[in-house]
This record gives structure tokens, sequence and C-alpha cells, in this order.
């Protein structure tokens, strides 16, 4: 088994481990003779104590241009204890041009992590999308694709290492029907391109925890089938695969019934599995009734992560409803995120805590 797959085999058992200690813990409690004055069970007082508790991380993707702000980086720092990069790790922002990299952005990342004891989640290395036009329309051939993209990973993770906890290597490598997306890296380099770049980023940071990350995989289907497949080939193949990012952009009310199952399926090849990029967007406008529902769907989908020892976290896509990215996207919808316009916190926040059994 490649080290990878052993840490990931590791970290499983664990987290079996701590959540068992987390509860053992509890259990010696309940073995102490209870006294009136012992002041009541209270809900964890941020999401960060919650998801330690389940001997877990939980994270936020960060908008650079908002650490400036005080309210933003004070919910940043207080209530995550990971933080994933939105945009400054992509291709368009850390290598603009062939040879031209700029890391200020995820260096700043870095340094507002390491001052809030936050691990850092590098996205995303290899993606068809926010790719500059000199790669995705170069008109390389394959020899020179594959130099291209591998020097990318070197220079990329390897400015990085020691800094990054998990890189998501690859980014939505398949389509709704679980073949391959004919992306310039899968037209040009064929099937091995994922392996190839797994096996780049492991070269540079041998200590990063080394993802394939995709959205509409949470349930069982077509897609995650694709995704299922291909890391069982790469473990077998021996290639550095650790874990699998089910992104988890979803609808309120349409959270998939086999989310569960689909997480333990991942698990049980020996790879972590981690919901990266969650939000639950509603038609808008929002509602009491749409928000108890968001805080419902947001409780199943974080407690269906605790509830599988191989789960390691959970993050969400954006801390206020203010700067999430799904109005421009799905234009009539929002509202997506735990903190509202003006950053107070929704029910879908005490749908989380709940998530991690808090
Ligand atoms: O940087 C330029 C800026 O110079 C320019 O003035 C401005 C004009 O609109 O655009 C800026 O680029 C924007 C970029 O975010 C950086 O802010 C793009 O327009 C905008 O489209 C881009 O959106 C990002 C989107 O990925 C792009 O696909 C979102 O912020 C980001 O949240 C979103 O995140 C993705 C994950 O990476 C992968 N999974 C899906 C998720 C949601 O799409």
């Amino acid at each position: 088994m490649s080290p990878h797959v052993r840490k990931a085999a590791v970290v499983a058992a664990a987290g079996t481990l701590v959540a068992g200690l987390a509860i053992y813990g509890s259990a010696q409690a309940q073995e102490e003779p209870v006294q009136p004055h012992d002041p009541p069970v209270t809900q964890q007082s941020t999401l960060r104590a919650a998801a330690e508790a389940s001997g877990r991380f939980v994270g936020t993707a960060i908008n650079d241009g908002l650490l400036s702000d005080p309210t933003y980086s004070s919910i940043a720092s207080s209530e995550f204890s990971s933080v994933t990069a939105e945009n400054v790790m992509k291709w368009e922002a850390v290598q603009p041009s062939q040879g031209s990299f700029d890391f200020s952005g995820g260096d700043r990342l870095v340094d507002f992590a390491q001052a809030n004891d936050q691990q850092v989640w590098g996205h995303t290395l290899v993606w068809h999308s926010q790719l500059p036009g000199w790669v995705s329309g170069g008109g390389f051939g394959a020899d020179e694709l594959r130099g291209v993209m591998n020097d990318h990973i070197a220079e990329v993770a390897g400015h990085f290492a020691g800094e990054v906890a998990y890189w998501d290597v690859v980014n939505e490598a398949f389509n709704e029907d679980g073949t391959r997306r004919q992306s310039v890296f899968q037209t040009t380099l064929g099937d091995g391109y994922i392996a190839e770049a797994f096996r780049a980023a492991d070269a540079a940071d041998p200590n990063a925890k080394l993802c394939i990350n995709d959205y509409n995989i949470e349930g069982v289907n077509a897609k995650s089938d694709g995704v299922y497949e291909l890391v069982s080939s790469l473990l077998d193949q021996g290639v550095p695969i650790d874990c699998v990012g089910f992104q988890s952009h979803l609808i309120v009310g349409q959270v998939p019934g086999d989310l569960q199952q689909n997480i333990e399926r991942f698990t049980e090849l020996g790879v972590e599995v981690v919901l990266t990029e969650i939000d639950i967007r509603m038609t808008m406008p929002s509602d009491a009734a749409k928000l108890e529902q968001q805080r419902q769907d947001y409780e199943t989908v974080v407690a269906a992560c605790t509830a599988v020892p191989g789960c390691a976290g959970a993050t969400v896509w954006g801390i206020s409803d203010r700067d999430s990215w799904v109005p421009d996207v799905f234009p009539g919808e929002g509202a997506a995120c735990p903190w509202d316009e003006n950053y107070q916190r929704k029910p879908a926040y005490d749908g989380i805590v709940a998530g991690f059994g808090s």
C-alpha cells in the first residue's frame, strides 16, 4: 500500500479512537455522581469546538479580499480549524502566464492560518476552470502539456510544502454520467493524467494529504460510481491518494438520502472523505420555513460525516450569504451559508453544531 493509503487507514482508526475517547470521556463523567449544581450541558460555543469534540475539523473557504474586514476575519479566525483558498491558489491566480508565479494570496492565507492555529486546504492544482488561456488554448502536445502540468504542480505544491495539510490535486474531472470530463488535460494526456498529477504532488510535498474533489458525488450515482472506480484503480496502482472531496453544493430539501452510505463506501477503500464545499441554497426570498429546512439539512449532512470515522471534516463554502458565489451563478437562489447578509448566525449554524453531535 502507498504510504498515503497507510496514512489514511491510520487516520480512520484514529478517528474511531478519538470518537471513542470522546464517547468514553462522557462515559467517565457519567460515572461521577451528578451534583445538583452541575451546569447543564451547553451547546459548544463555536463550530470549531463542536467539530473538535467529534475529532474532526471544520473549515470555510476564505475570500482573500475580505480578510481585512474585521467582522469577517473575526468569524473566520474563531469559528474554524481549517481554511480553504477560495480563489488565490487556483492556476489563473498563481501562474497567470507561463513561468510567472504569484503566491501572494496563498501566502496571506497561510499567514492567517498560522496565526490562528488552523490547517490550510490547498485548492486546486489541476482544474479545467479558472485556467489561464496559455494553458487551455496553448495548443500543447502531450509531452509539452505533461511538462506544463508537472511543472505547475511542482512549483505550487513545492512553494507551500509543509504549510498545506490537504491539496485538491484534481478538481471536477468527471461528467454527470460518470465519464471523464473532456478537459484539455484529459483530451491531451488521456486517462493517466490524474495519476501523473497525484505523483507530481506527492513528489513536491510528501506530507500533504492528496485529494480528488468533485460536486454532485454526495449520493450514490453514476458520477460518484465513476469517482469510486477511479479511486479504487489509483489505489491498486499505488498512486498516492489520501482522500476524496465531496463538494456538497446542495439545495434545501434535496440532501441525498444515501450520503452516509456513500461516505462509508469510499472510506472502506482506505481513503478519507471530506465534505469540502458545503452550501445549501434556496429559492429566494428566504423565509422561516426554508431556514428551518436548511438547518435540518446542514445537520443531516454534517451528521452523515460524523457517523463515519473516516470522514475527517466538513468545510462550508463561505461564511456569509452576502459573499456567496451562488447568486451569481444561480439567479433567484441564495441564502446558502451559515451566516446571513449581516453576518448574523442563521439556524443553519445550529444545524452544523448539532451535526457534529454537540
Ligand atoms: O479576479 C477577477 C477580478 O480581477 C475581476 O475584477 C472580477 C470581475 O468580476 O472577477 C474576478 O474573478 C472572479 C473570481 O471568482 C475571483 O474573485 C470571477 O469573476 C468569478 O467567476 C470567480 O468565481 C469563483 C468560481 O469558483 C469560479 O468558478 C468563486 O469565487 C468561487 O467560490 C467558486 O468556487 C468553486 C470552486 O473553486 C470549485 N467548486 C465549485 C465552486 C463554486 O463554483
